[in-house]
């Protein structure tokens, strides 16, 4: 999909990749680009429209839509890509171990609120004969985040959920994007090279941005802005057995 002269939506955009694709967007020509995020600081983002958006409650995604819609005309691309990185825990002690808390909010950031996304934009993309979601996961999403089981858990879900959107709503002209960066220079993980995400280094937030409207540009499903990614996938896959030992391996050298 050309992105210019397109109206389109960035959650999490207050900061970091979000913020990244609101300035990706607009250099490329899009028409409108609003900026949604939790954070009332989205209001010093860039964009053409800001909004306080807690994605984790449909009813504000779905105001969202109406307000956007009703200002700036039909919205063309959705980037679903807010999402938080919790329960991370390198003693290892139980990978079930993180609070009640983080795992219920992994769930409603990294899962559910793609699934809000959906439930706004689908029947409206219906309507107008076809619209776009990106919808930001992670590597962790095809691989496994070592210490983090809220975060590798719900990115597996979201790459699920984004699969199966993309299947579903084909014929109705829905396409659908599933970014998944390894390790990106944000809040979220810092610069730190000892973060297991780190391992094949750390990526800046635009190149990620770059990469990931060059693939909703191409119609590509699966955007790897790091390209060993792909060759650990497709690793997995060939010798699952191999690879869980592999990781189990690799773990130890993070252990504190
Ligand atoms: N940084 C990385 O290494 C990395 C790697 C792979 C994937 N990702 C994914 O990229 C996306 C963006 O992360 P980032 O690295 O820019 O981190 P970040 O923490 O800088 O940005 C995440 C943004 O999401 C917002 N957010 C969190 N909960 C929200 C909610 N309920 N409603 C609305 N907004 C909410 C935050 O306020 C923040 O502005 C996330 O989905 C993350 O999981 C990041």
């Amino acid at each position: 999909m050309d992105v210019s002269g397109k109206t389109v939506v960035v959650t999490g955009a207050a900061r970091g990749i979000g913020l990244a694709l609101v300035n990706e967007l607009r250099a490329r020509g899009a028409a409108h680009v609003a900026a949604t995020d939790i954070l009332e600081s989205v209001h010093d983002t860039p964009a053409d429209s800001r909004h306080v958006c807690d994605v984790t409650d449909a009813a504000q995604v779905e105001a969202l839509a109406v307000e956007v819609e009703d200002k700036h005309g039909p919205i063309s691309l959705f980037c679903s890509n807010a999402g938080v990185l919790n329960g991370l825990d390198l003693s290892f002690e139980n990978a079930g171990g993180a609070s009640a808390e983080d795992w219920a909010l992994s769930w409603n950031v990294n899962v559910m609120a793609h699934v809000n996304a959906a439930n706004a934009m689908v029947p409206r993309y219906k309507a107008q004969g076809g619209g776009y979601f990106l919808n930001t996961a992670s590597a962790a999403g095809l691989l496994t985040l070592i210490g983090s089981a809220p975060y590798s858990v719900t990115k597996h879900a979201a790459l699920g959920f984004a699969e199966n959107l993309a299947i579903t709503h084909r014929d109705d002209g829905i396409r659908v994007s599933a970014l998944c960066p390894q390790a990106v220079n944000t809040a979220m993980i810092g610069d730190d090279p000892n973060n297991p995400a780190a391992m094949d280094g750390i990526i800046s937030a635009e190149d990620v941005a770059k990469a990931a409207i060059d693939g909703v540009e191409a119609e590509r499903f699966l955007i790897l802005p790091h390209p060993n990614v792909d060759e650990y996938f497709r690793a997995k896959a060939a010798n699952y057995e191999r690879w869980i030992g592999g990781m189990a391996k690799m773990q130890r050298q993070f252990k504190v």
